[in-house]
């Protein structure tokens, strides 16, 4: 059985319990506003979703939702932590613009530093296309966060940063098509990106589980990994599923169903507060010297 090398982060989580979860606007394709939405089913799917992940050996923080913003059980996008600092999105739409508000205060009631990303300069940035993975930042650049926004990122955190660019409409954030498994393994899903973006994929991804376009939508790439256990949205091909056991990891699943009709499963409604990006800041740092010391030859 091949061996697995936990990821440094994943063990601790911010959710909102959806209770004002609506689908009354349209901001990604699987939005429907005429659709039907069980939000008691909603809530009793995330209920069930928070107890796996606690069983699974992560802990759970809460933040209150506000009635004004109906997506914001997708926490992932609040913002991306580093260490004791949060750099707060900028939503590409108004409407999920006010949860920055809420998880401002959320984050400076625990002590942390917070940063408005649009006040360093940035255009548009969610946190959903930010991933630490290995000692390199990841961000798309696509629906969902421009491309010059990733220059203030590098500047913000004192990192260098690896774009992928974003095409797919329905995979517009980078965590429906990259899941991070462990320090060299990912799920991915490159129908989602350009020609430049699959390339820098195959570069940092030495060991890659590659799912296609239908695979995605099932939200399999929308999974999240505490230690071995991957915790993944109901409905995941048993091809994928079986990777990951054929490679160690146990594979647990939570249905999320009704989360599912704003666009999002369950890494989206779980925003990871134990990252920290010093790795990266040292191997970026290391890069730096290396370009600036001349060759010795
Ligand atoms: N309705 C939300 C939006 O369109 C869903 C967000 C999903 N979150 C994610 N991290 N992919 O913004």
């Amino acid at each position: 059985m091949a061996s697995i090398a936990p990821l440094a982060w994943g063990r601790r989580y911010l959710m909102c319990r959806p209770e004002h979860f609506r689908v009354e606007y349209a901001i990604n394709p699987w939005m429907d506003v005429d659709a039907p939405l069980d939000t008691d089913l909603a809530l009793t799917q995330w209920d069930a979703l928070a107890a796996t992940i606690e069983s699974a050996g992560a802990t759970v923080e809460l933040i209150g939702q506000r009635p004004d913003t109906p997506d914001m059980v997708y926490a992932m996008n609040y913002g991306f932590v580093d260490g004791d600092h949060v750099a707060l999105s900028h939503f590409r739409f108004d409407q999920r613009q006010p949860e920055v508000d809420s998880a401002e205060w959320w984050f400076g009631e625990l002590g942390y530093r917070a940063t408005r990303i649009a006040d360093a300069g940035a255009g548009a940035f969610e946190a959903g296309d930010a991933f630490l993975f290995g000692d390199k930042l990841v961000v798309a650049a696509g629906p969902r966060t421009d491309a010059s926004t990733h220059k203030v990122l590098a500047t913000t955190f004192g990192v260098g940063v690896a774009t992928v660019g974003v095409v797919h409409p329905a995979l517009y954030h980078l965590d429906l098509s990259f899941c991070p498994l462990d320090e060299t393994k990912a799920i991915i899903a490159p129908a989602a990106w350009d020609a430049a973006g699959r390339a820098t994929v195959r570069e940092l991804v030495p060991e890659p589980l590659v799912i296609d376009e239908d695979e995605a939508y099932t939200f399999c790439a929308n999974s999240i990994v505490v230690g071995d256990v991957v915790v993944m949205p109901q409905g995941v091909p048993k091809r994928v599923a079986g990777h990951l056991e054929r490679w160690g990891f146990h594979v647990v699943t939570a249905d999320v169903s009704e989360l599912h009709k704003g666009g999002g499963s369950i890494r989206c409604m779980t925003l990871p507060l134990d990252t920290s990006l010093e790795g990266a800041r040292s191997a970026s740092s290391h890069g730096r010297d290396a370009h600036a010391v001349p060759a010795l030859d």
